[in-house]
Parts: C-alpha cells; structure tokens; sequence
C-alpha cells in the first residue's frame, strides 16, 4: 500500500469589487483591446480597503472545508503560499489557523511568487508521505493590487486579487498510476533570474516597492520551462500529455497558456482558463482556477490532472495528481 494525498475538498474567495480594463483607459495609455489581445485579460477583481491577504485566505478555507465536509479541527496543517502576506511575521497561515479557531496542529507560509501554490503541494504531499500529517489544507492568497506602480501600464493591468484552498488527506493507494491524489511533483528555480519579476522594495531595506517585471524575458522562459516540467513529472510516471485530463495552468497569459498545451500536446478543450475573469493572481490563480473548474463540472473525480506555475527566481514546477 502507498500512502498517497487525496483532494478532500477544494474552494476559492474572490473580492466582490470586480474591475474591468475599460477602467484603465481613463488612467493610463491604454486599451481593453490591447489588454484582452496580449494577455487574454478581461477583468480582475481587487480586495478592498482594508481588506487583507489573510481575510481572504480564511474565507477560501471555509469554502474549502464546508466542500469537505470538514471542521479546522480535522486540519493538522494549514501551507499558505503567497507573496503579499498582512505583515511581515507572523505568517499568514498562521493568522488563518486564529481566524478558523484552530488551536491545534501548525500553519507555515511558503514564498515562491507564481509558483508558490505548485511549492505548497509539493509540500504537503511531503507531509503525508512522511506521516507528520493527516490532512494539510494548501491555500493560495494574494493581494497583488497592493504592489502595484498604478503608472506603470505594462504590469499593473495584469494582475488581481484572490484566494483558493485546497485539502489534502491520507488515503491508502495500490502505488499505481490509478490512485487517487499526487502521483508527482517536480521543482525548479534559478536565482540567476531574479531581475526579470521582483519587487523593488521589501523588510530589510526598509521600504515596501513596487512590482517590476521584464515582461518579454518571463514569457521567453515560461512556454519552455512550464512545458518542460509538466514532462518531466509526467516522464516520471511513464506517462505523455496524450494521458492528460486537465492542464490547470498558472493563468498569467492566455498567450502562455496556449503555447504550453501546445507543446504538450494537449488540446485547449482539456485546459482550465480562467485567467479573463480574475488576471494573475499569483500563488491564488492555481486553485482558483481549480475550484471553478470543479463548479463547472469540468474536473471530474478520476481525472488526471497537471497543474504547472512560473514566476518571480525564477521559480517554477508542476504537479501530476489523480483527482
Ligand atoms: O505570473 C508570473 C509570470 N508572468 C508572466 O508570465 C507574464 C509574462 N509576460 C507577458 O504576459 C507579456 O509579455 C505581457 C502581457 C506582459 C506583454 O505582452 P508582449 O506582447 O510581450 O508586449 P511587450 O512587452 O513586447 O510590449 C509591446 C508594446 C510595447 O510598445 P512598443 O515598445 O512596441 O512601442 C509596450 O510599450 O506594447 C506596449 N504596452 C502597452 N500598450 C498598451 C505595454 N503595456 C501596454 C498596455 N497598453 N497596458
């Protein structure tokens, strides 16, 4: 018998103020046309004020729980992966476990900017598969609008705010690519690409700054490098894009979203796309794209599913798991 991380339930907040790139126009040298062509953006939503990257979290999470069936009580880990945590410690994870009344069990925040939900999995399949956890909820939070250069129209059209959770929990597989739940991971990063997404500000330098991204360079690497990985943790299971259900990409750019499938060779029928309604919502745009892919009945109990994210290291990875 393998011990294998099940999805036990999956759910997502999105905040209620909905933004449309006509709103840019009046503001910035820009169009929706532009927006919608060269990103396959059509609206995002921005928390609001006062409204912050933990408060969000926590709602996903109880989405995610009454999905499950489940109370914080059942958790024994809470893995928040953002970049736009309320405060600098503690961790956002932990403020989620107080929100949810969750005394017990621990709460860590993971940082890999865009690939921080994919870092997360990975994480919390570790934990199963070593027995220091039963069910880990993995959690998807940002609030990008606040690190926005609001002059800046190549970046700050592109992102929104938003949050998705996801339960994992021990079930006993046969070791087979028929189980359910993660069958593989794979990550990457190379710090030698650490110009092309930051944010130039931060604790230690005393300042908060503003996101920076040389956006021709990032999609350069992300079409080989998402495509590459998904191989690399199908090739690990001996299988090809030909056995995949679902890709749910990291939705940065349809562009992006496009050229990976098509490298893979999986045809955009079998790829979640949600990125025209919420943008990059970073580590969130993972499991909110799965959860609306679940509510609209596309992903189905069974289904293989490859879910791939790049972004700010460059950090990048995919995860093969049988829904
Ligand atoms: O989530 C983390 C990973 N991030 C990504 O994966 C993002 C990757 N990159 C991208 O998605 C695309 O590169 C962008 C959507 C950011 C940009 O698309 P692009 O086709 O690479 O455009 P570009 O940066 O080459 O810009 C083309 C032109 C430029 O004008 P010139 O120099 O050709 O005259 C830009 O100044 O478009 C201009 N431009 C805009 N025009 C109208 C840039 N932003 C805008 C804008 N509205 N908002």
């Amino acid at each position: 018998m393998t011990r294998r991380a099940v999805v036990r339930g999956i759910g997502h907040y999105l905040p209620d103020r909905i933004v449309p790139n006509s709103e840019f126009e009046t503001s910035l040298d820009t169009t929706d046309a532009w927006i919608k062509s060269r990103s396959g953006i059509e609206r995002r939503h921005f928390a609001a004020e006062g409204q912050t990257t933990s408060d969000i979290a926590a709602r996903a999470s109880r989405a995610a729980l009454a999905n499950a069936g489940l109370d914080a009580s059942d958790i024994d880990a809470i893995i928040v992966a953002t970049s736009t945590p309320d405060l600098t410690f503690p961790s956002a994870a932990t403020m989620v476990q107080a929100e949810l009344g969750m005394t017990t069990g621990f709460a860590f925040d993971v940082q890999a900017v865009c690939a921080g939900f994919v870092f997360g999995l990975a994480n919390a399949n570790a934990l199963i598969d070593s027995g220091q956890a039963d069910r880990v909820m993995v959690i998807g939070a940002e609030t990008f609008s606040r690190i926005m250069d609001w002059t800046d129209r190549s970046t700050c059209v592109l992102f929104g705010d938003g949050a998705g959770a996801l339960i994992l929990e021990a079930q006993e597989g046969n070791g087979t690519n028929a189980d359910r739940g993660i069958l593989a991971t794979d990550l990457n990063s190379d710090g030698r690409f650490r110009d092309l997404l930051y944010v130039d500000g931060g604790v230690s330098t005393q300042t908060t700054g503003y996101l920076r991204m040389q956006g021709k360079e990032v999609f350069r690497h992300a079409v080989e490098k998402l495509s590459a990985t998904a191989e690399t943790s199908l090739g690990k299971l001996g299988l090809t894009g030909d056995d995949v259900d679902w890709i749910v990409p990291h939705q940065a750019n349809i562009r992006i979203i496009k050229g990976t499938a098509k490298k893979m060779g999986v045809s955009m029928d079998n790829v979640v796309v949600t990125v025209q309604d919420h943008g990059n919502t970073s580590a969130a745009s993972i499991p909110l794209a799965m959860s609306v892919g679940v509510q609209n009945g596309q992903i189905k109990k069974g289904d293989l599913v490859v879910t791939e994210a790049i972004g700010g290291g460059l950090a990048w990875g995919s995860v093969v798991l049988r829904w």
